[in-house]
């Protein structure tokens, strides 16, 4: 399909996710601070391709060093720009903390060795998340039988990473396993990601599925026409408390009333083994913009104030199992995932 995020000549190349599904456009970074920016203005969003864009990041601002500067001063200063991006995806500070334990091993080596090291860690972060994705479809598929119609929320596809997808990549994986599923896809206020994002690579892939807005899940899981649902994760305690996209918190509760299985898949990458609970992660809060617009025009009277959490946290009580890459994990979630590590 097409490439997320791709190393090209020097320079890092992203699909510009602003503007899909209607414009297939590419941004190119050069260096750090391009990339810091197209994480924080969303050109790339999605936990594990924010991780892939950072370690990129990191390789360019770099790249672009000589050896007359002050190479723990000018490295500090790229992890710290990267750094402030976007708070809740752990997988931000994890590709971060892979590559400053390279530049920490190989800092004493010539310049272009470690230029090449680094570019060399940031590849392999981005190919790894294929492979990892591939292996999360794989145990979650197991979860979906022929017939299904699965609910998912935001974009946990391709999109996302580095190009399988984590929800999306389970679905994708029982559908190319050749069982008949359908798809609801919440259109995710207020970006979107659900309408246009998920909508557009469903499309691609051949795999059947309607666009619902966020606040008709209740009444088709209520009716019966949804049988699962299934979201992507952006920081995930040892608990199994789970940060994702906004909304995520109502469709568990919905699922738990109404006897529908919740699952989250996500990489190894998106658990923060430091939190005990939920309630420790941080929830970026957007600009007021993203709420108070559609398409660059105003929907609510000029002086309106708003609210905009990125995210909510949904407590592990009301999920069903974790897909990860090494495997499903059930409750009790303290013991399941402390076993993952
Ligand atoms: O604000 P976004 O679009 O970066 O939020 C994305 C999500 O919430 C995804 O579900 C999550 O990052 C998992 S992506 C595989």
């Amino acid at each position: 399909m097409h490439p997320t995020i791709e190393w090209k000549d020097g320079k890092v190349v992203m699909i510009d996710q602003r503007r899909l599904p209607l414009e297939e456009t590419y941004v190119e970074c050069a260096d750090e601070e391009q990339v810091a920016a197209a994480i924080e203005t969303m050109i790339i969003r999605g936990a594990p391709a924010i991780g892939v864009a950072a370690a990129y990041g990191v390789a360019l601002g770099v790249a672009r060093l000589s050896d007359r500067d002050d190479l723990e001063a000018e490295y500090d200063r790229i992890q710290r720009r990267l750094f402030r991006t976007r708070p809740t995806a752990r997988n931000l500070f994890w590709a971060l903390e892979r590559m400053k334990a390279i530049f920490e091993e190989q800092k004493e080596r010539p310049l272009a060795a470690l230029k090449q090291r680094l570019l060399d860690e940031a590849t392999a972060i981005d190919h790894e998340d294929e492979d990892i994705c591939r292996r999360i479809g794989a145990h979650g598929a197991e979860l979906i039988k022929d017939g299904d119609t699965v609910l998912t929320h935001c974009n946990a596809g391709g999109l996302a990473t580095a190009g399988y997808g984590t929800a999306i990549g389970v679905i994708r994986s029982a559908w190319e396993a050749g069982r008949r599923i359908r798809v609801f896809a919440d259109e995710t206020r207020p970006f979107l990601q659900g309408a246009r994002l998920t909508a557009w690579e469903l499309e691609r892939l051949g795999i059947p599925y309607k666009v619902i807005t966020d606040n008709m899940a209740g009444w088709l899981m209520q009716k019966g026409e949804i049988s699962l649902a299934v979201v992507g994760a952006d920081r995930i305690a040892r608990n199994g408390d789970t940060a994702n996209k906004i909304g995520t918190y109502s469709v568990a509760v919905l699922g738990k009333e109404n006897g529908i299985p919740f699952y989250v898949a996500a990489p190894l990458s998106t658990f923060d083994f430091s939190l005990e609970q939920g309630g420790l992660i941080p929830i970026e809060e957007r600009p007021a913009a993203e709420v108070r617009e559609i398409n660059g025009r105003l929907i609510v009277p000029p002086a309106a104030a708003v609210r905009n959490p990125a995210f909510d946290v949904t407590p592990h009580r009301y999920i069903t199992a974790i897909i990860t890459e090494k495997g499903v994990v059930r409750p009790p979630f303290e013991r399941t995932i402390a076993a993952l590590r």
